[in-house]
């Protein structure tokens, strides 16, 4: 037997200002996009900007349903409508916000499993990492250069 260690790369920034022009214009992108929401049930929004090579930025948000599982998060919302109006661009970032309209949501906000399922499966078919960015509604933001960071011993096309 042997033992692994296996180490993620991140970057933690104390506010979005300390981000670069494009990232902080990203960011308030992902913003505006979480002011959108739909969240009746959770009241928790969560916005999400991608950045093409193309230059177009996509925007989605969370999309809830009383139907719970029928809902989306704002992630998915917006990679799924990058592929499907973009389909040969490629991703090169993705920034997220989260707010609550029951509490603060000062700590960053990583997005969940099923988004990160779905962000490598676009690393993957685009054979290039994809920046991530995630904040809560204040406070700081943490960037990461690839999904690989956030999803170690991922499920993809080769065990197919
Ligand atoms: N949510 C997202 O939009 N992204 C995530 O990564 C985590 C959770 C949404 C789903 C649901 O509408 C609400 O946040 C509460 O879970």
């Amino acid at each position: 037997m042997k033992k692994i260690t296996l180490t993620s790369n991140f970057i933690v920034y104390d506010s979005p200002t300390e981000l670069s022009e494009e990232d902080q214009q990203l960011m308030n992108q992902a913003v505006t996009a979480r002011k959108k929401a739909y969240a009746p049930y959770s009241n928790f929004s969560v916005g999400a900007a991608v950045l093409l090579d193309n230059k177009e930025v996509v925007l989605g948000n969370n999309q809830e349903n009383a139907a719970y599982p029928s809902g989306l998060c704002a992630e998915r919302v917006a990679i799924y409508s990058s592929g499907a109006n973009y389909p040969d661009a490629t991703i090169l970032k993705i920034a997220i916000s989260a707010s609550s309209s029951t509490k603060n949501v000062n700590e960053p906000v990583a997005p969940c499993g099923a988004c990160r399922q779905t962000i490598a499966e676009y690393e993957i078919k685009q054979e290039q990492p994809i920046s991530i960015l995630f904040m809560g509604e204040t406070g700081k933001v943490i960037q990461t250069d690839s999904l690989e960071n956030l999803l170690p011993l991922g499920f993809d096309k080769s065990f197919l």
